[in-house]
């Protein structure tokens, strides 16, 4: 039986299936996590097996400071002025594993490196600080679909596998960390997320593309090119309607002729990236419902969160 609720009981029967080696959903400010313990094996493959996800890709290790990440990884000193800067936050760190890191191999996917993040948000935080121990989420969806942003997202997309849903309500970031590589050489970005390229420039100076090398690996972003697609094609840089879509629109699309429209941010928002980014999945879940042949999404600017937004849609819109 699933629990939805984040009453302090609620709490303890998450980290009382943690130390079981169940997996519980929780929310973070980016998306809604799987969590597991990730210093148990078993626990950990519970997560690749219940996303249905490729063992290749490694998993992010949740902590409650940047002290206990230090634990598990080498800490250069620009992961510690990026941590000080952007942790609590949607940062992710990949850094190489210390020797004797108890967080199992199986996250790490057979590379001798590991991700590390220290999330914002109270639940998490909460429940990170009462566990005391590094958890592994990766966004709760089924592998290659919307990641999730609400409680009931998880329910839908994974209910039977959790044993305790945490609800902390809408996330607000609405897309996943930024990943950042420091493994030697100039910091990488991985992954771009909720920490824009240029917050991240401003700590550490100018961030180099994945390798070629990089993207051969097992790792990040990029490689699965299909990703966090709806049922629905997805068509982007749309101006005018084909057919009977539903628009993503953002900012000063004009909306007629199409069947539906979603606004990302309306013209009363501003140009606001920020808020079509928190709106993001929530509206690529919500037009994927409706009665339409695809969905449509309006150009938007690649500038700040903005880089996110167009990877996560590319993503969307790939060839399956
Ligand atoms: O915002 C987030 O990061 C969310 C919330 C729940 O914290 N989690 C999340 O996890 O997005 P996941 O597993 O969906 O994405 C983790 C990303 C993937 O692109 C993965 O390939 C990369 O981080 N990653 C993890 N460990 C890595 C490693 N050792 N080297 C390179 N990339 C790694
Ligand atoms: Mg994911």
């Amino acid at each position: 039986m699933v629990s939805l609720e984040v009453a302090p009981c609620s709490m303890d029967a998450a980290v009382d299936a943690l130390r079981r080696g169940e997996l519980v959903g929780l929310p973070t400010e980016t998306v809604y996590g799987l969590a597991a313990d990730a210093t148990q094996d078993d626990a950990v493959a519970q997560v690749f097996a219940a996303k249905g996800r490729p063992q290749l890709n490694p998993l992010i290790a949740h902590v409650a400071s940047a002290e206990a990440a230090a634990e598990l990884v080498a800490w250069p000193p620009e992961a510690d002025r990026l941590a000080a800067t952007h942790w609590p936050g949607p940062l992710t760190l990949v850094l190489p594993r210390r020797a004797h890191c108890p967080v199992s191999l199986l996250a790490s996917a057979g590379l001798d490196t590991l991700a590390v993040r220290v999330p914002r948000h109270p639940v998490a935080l909460a429940l990170l600080s009462a566990f005391g121990r590094p958890v592994v989420a990766p966004s709760a969806n089924r592998s290659g679909r919307i990641s999730p942003t609400s409680a009931s997202d998880v329910i839908a997309e994974l209910g039977a596998a959790v044993a305790v849903v945490l609800d902390g309500g809408l996330c607000d970031v609405g897309v996943e960390s930024t990943v950042i590589g420091l493994l030697g050489g100039p910091p990488v970005l991985l992954r771009p997320g909720g920490v824009t390229r240029e917050a991240v420039e401003a700590v550490v100076g100018p961030l180099a593309a994945p390798s070629v090398a990089d993207t051969l690996r097992p790792h990040s972003p990029g490689l699965s090119d299909s990703h966090y697609a709806p049922a629905l094609p997805v068509r982007l840089n749309a101006t005018r309607p084909q057919g009977r879509e539903a628009l993503l629109a953002f900012g000063d699309a004009d909306p007629s002729g199409f069947a539906r429209t979603l606004w990302l941010a309306a013209p009363g928002d501003g140009h606001d990236v920020v808020t079509a980014a928190a709106r993001l999945f929530r509206l690529l879940r919500a037009a994927d419902a409706l009665d339409v042949e695809r969905i449509a999404v309006s150009p938007l600017p690649d500038k700040g969160l903005g880089e996110a937004l167009n990877d996560r849609l590319r993503r969307a819109a790939a060839e399956r």
